[in-house]
This record gives structure tokens, sequence and C-alpha cells, in this order.
């Protein structure tokens, strides 16, 4: 059974952040780290902190801005991180909570409700705890049916979850599945150094899948077909896990958070993501040039720019690879989703679009849809 996109929706923070705003925070963290270090930093023990700028930012990566779910703490230089009040176990969690409100936009844009749903799969890069399984608390929350469950494939997520999702509806499993995508990056961002404290973004995506066979001329985007690949590389990685309390050993504060060599992870990402979008055509008999829009990741301009251009064969048009790292910076799994969120009204039926992920894992994950019914 062939399946469709038929909604989809975005929860956005309410609190942004420019660079202006964030390298103000992080030159005071930086000015006060150096000052408790100044005696490490002067027998050689320690290196120095150095600031960053807006204009670096903007240079190396696009970003400009980001959302997050809690300002104050993010700012705070003595923190660097946002603030949470726990919740009860009686309350809706925070990743369920944000996953409810995209998911419920998803499920009006569709004209469906939370009970038409058979399969609610949470795909994120972190989850705030192993069990019971978000996915689980957002079926419960919205009336859902069937089952559900999390996974994590990094930044790919969400394209590994549509995979999965239309597996399901493909072999009769499930008749509409949502793929809910919660990150709350600044969880795990480390936003005292330099080299990282700009990259992240928090949001929530959420995408209706269903059988195309109950559609009618219904708008939607359907999934002709998923192509994923993995490789191992540890140019990206968060230690953070349930065995750090049984370690022996000392880890440094660093590696239980956010970490990549940047440069490395961008030489080799682009190519495999080039190579794996035009494989997937060659397999579809597609040629670049039948391919109306490219949804990417959002991580890097840069990345974005030289993807596209080693797909298409030449620069991309004005909105044929459209960015939103600009105003949300690197949202992970979640990135392309909002970029097709955002850029796929214009498109007619019969034009194809390739939504595409690419991190940690390395993962990378391409879906290759065609838009069907009114135009
Ligand atoms: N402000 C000012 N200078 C900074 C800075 C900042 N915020 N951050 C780093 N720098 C400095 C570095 O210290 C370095 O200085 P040096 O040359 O004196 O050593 C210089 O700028 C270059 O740093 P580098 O890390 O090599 O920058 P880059 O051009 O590779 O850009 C990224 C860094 C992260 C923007 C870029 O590598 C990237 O986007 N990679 C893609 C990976 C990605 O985002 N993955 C996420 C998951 S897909």
């Amino acid at each position: 059974m062939k399946c469709a996109i038929t909604g989809t929706g975005l929860w956005v923070p309410r609190y942004a952040i420019g660079n202006e705003e964030l390298v103000a925070s992080h030159r005071r963290a930086v000015a006060a780290w150096n000052e408790e270090h100044a005696a490490e930093i002067a027998a050689g023990r320690a290196e120095a902190r150095d600031p960053s700028t807006d204009a670096w930012i903007v240079r190396a990566s696009g970003i400009r801005s980001r959302y997050v779910i809690e300002k104050t703490g993010v700012l705070d230089p003595a923190r660097l991180r946002p603030h949470l009040p726990l919740r009860g176990e009686q309350e809706l969690s925070v990743q369920a909570e944000i996953s409810v409100a995209a998911a419920r936009e998803a499920l009006e844009r569709a004209g469906r409700e939370g009970r038409d749903v058979d399969a609610v799969l949470v795909a994120c890069s972190n989850l705030q705890r192993p069990y019971p399984a978000v996915a689980i608390e957002v079926q419960d929350a919205l009336g859902a049916g069937g089952f559900a469950y999390d996974l994590n494939v990094a930044c790919s997520s969400a394209t590994f979850g549509i995979q999965a999702a239309a597996d399901a509806i493909a072999s009769g499993r499930a008749r509409r599945a949502l793929v809910i995508s919660p990150e709350i990056t600044s969880g795990h961002n480390n936003f005292a150094l330099r080299e990282y404290h700009f990259i992240f973004g928090d949001a929530c995506t959420a995408v209706l899948l269903e059988r195309t066979d109950e559609l009618a001329g219904r708008e939607s985007f359907e999934v002709l077909s998923t192509r994923l690949a993995t490789r191992f590389s540890s140019n990206i990685r968060n230690d953070f896990g349930f065995l750090n309390r049984a370690e022996d050993g000392e880890r440094a504060p660093e590696e239980l958070l956010f970490r990549q060599n940047g440069r490395q992870v961008f030489r080799e990402v682009c190519p495999l993501v080039a190579e794996l979008i035009l494989g997937h055509l060659a397999d579809e008999k597609l040629s670049p040039a039948e391919v109306r829009r490219l949804w990417l990741h959002q991580a890097n301009l840069g990345m974005n720019e030289l993807i596209a251009r080693s797909v298409l064969g030449r620069d991309p048009k004005p909105g044929e690879a459209p960015v939103i790292l600009d105003e949300f910076a690197n949202t992970s799994s979640a990135g392309s989703v909002i970029a097709f969120h955002r850029h796929h009204a214009d498109l007619a039926p019969g034009d194809l679009g390739i939504l595409c992920s690419f991190g940690a894992g390395y993962s990378i994950g391409s879906v290759l849809l065609r838009k069907r019914g009114r135009g």
C-alpha cells in the first residue's frame, strides 16, 4: 500500500535569540571562565577561551538566530542551559507537550483527529528519558490507537522515522502514522565554547502519513520511495548516557554534550549526501533536472549550497533548496521537515521533491515525494 504526507505541523518556541545577544552572553561567560582559570592558564595547564563574533557565525554557517524553549537560563553566563521546572509524573512531559502541539497542527491540516492515528513515532536526537517511550505518552495524549515507539538516529531521525512509518503502512500494520521530532537542542548544546554555542535551536515538527487509497483528490505528497544509509564516525558525538554513572575514570564535561569536528564533517558528509541522492534518483530512473525542490537538513548554509550544486549540477535557483537555518539554526532532525512545512504550497500536482537529512552516525536519509491532488 502506498502512502502520502497529508499534513505537517511545527511547534516554534516563544523565545528567539539573535546572534548578537548570544555572543554578548558568550563574551561574559568566557571572561568569567578565563578569570576563574587565570592561574592554570598562566601555568600553561589550561588554554584561555576565545570570544565569539556575530560576523564569524554568519560567515561560517549562515545562522542569524535561533529559538529556544527557555531563554534566561541559556543567556545567563553562569548557567548556559535552559531552566525547565521539574514536572511530576502526572503532568505531560516537556517533549510530549511540544510533540502534541506539532501533531495537532499536522492532524488539523489533514482534517484528521488523534483517534484516526494508529502509529506514533517520536524520532529525534535526544530523549528526555529512556522509558516509558515519549511516543506512548504522546499516543495517549492524542487519543491515538495502535502502537508507538521512540527512535533516535540523530539529525536523520525524521527521515528514518518516515521510512519506518511508510513501511508500516505498506505492510498493512498501520493506516495513519505520525512521525514527530521534538528537538530540545538547548539541553545538549555546549553554550560555553565558541565553536558550538551558535549551532543549534529548538523546534518540534510532526508529519502525518496516510494510505493513498483513502485520500480521494486531497492534496498530499506521495512517498514514492525512501533511501537510507549509515557509516560509523565519531566526528559528531555525544557520550551522555545511562552508563556514565558506572564508568570508572574521568570524562571531560564536554564529552557529555554535543561535540564535533566540524571541518571533517563538512568534508566527509557532503559527498556522501550527494551520492545517496543521485543514486536514489538513478534507481527511480529520474534525472536531477526533474526534481523541483530539495528540502535539505539545515546545519550549515555552505553545506546545503554544495549539496544542492552537486545534485543539480548547477547553482540552485532561488527557492529550489529552501533555507530556514538563518532563522532557526540547526534544529537537528526537525530542520528538513521545517523546510518542507514552510516551502511546499507553491508546487503543482506531479512535481517531485526530495526531503533529505544527514548528521551524526553518520546517517543520511532521502525521501522522494510527488505532489498529488489540487494544484
Ligand atoms: N567566533 C569566532 N571565531 C570562531 C568561532 C566563533 N564562534 N568558532 C570558531 N572560530 C574560529 C576557530 O577557533 C578557528 O580559529 P583558528 O583558525 O585560529 O584555529 C577558525 O574560526 C576556524 O574554525 P573552524 O572550526 O575550522 O570553522 P569552520 O569554517 O569549519 O566552521 C562550522 C565551523 C561548525 C560552522 C562548520 O565546520 C560546519 O558547519 N560544519 C558542518 C557540520 C555541522 O554543522 N554538523 C552538524 C550536524 S550535520
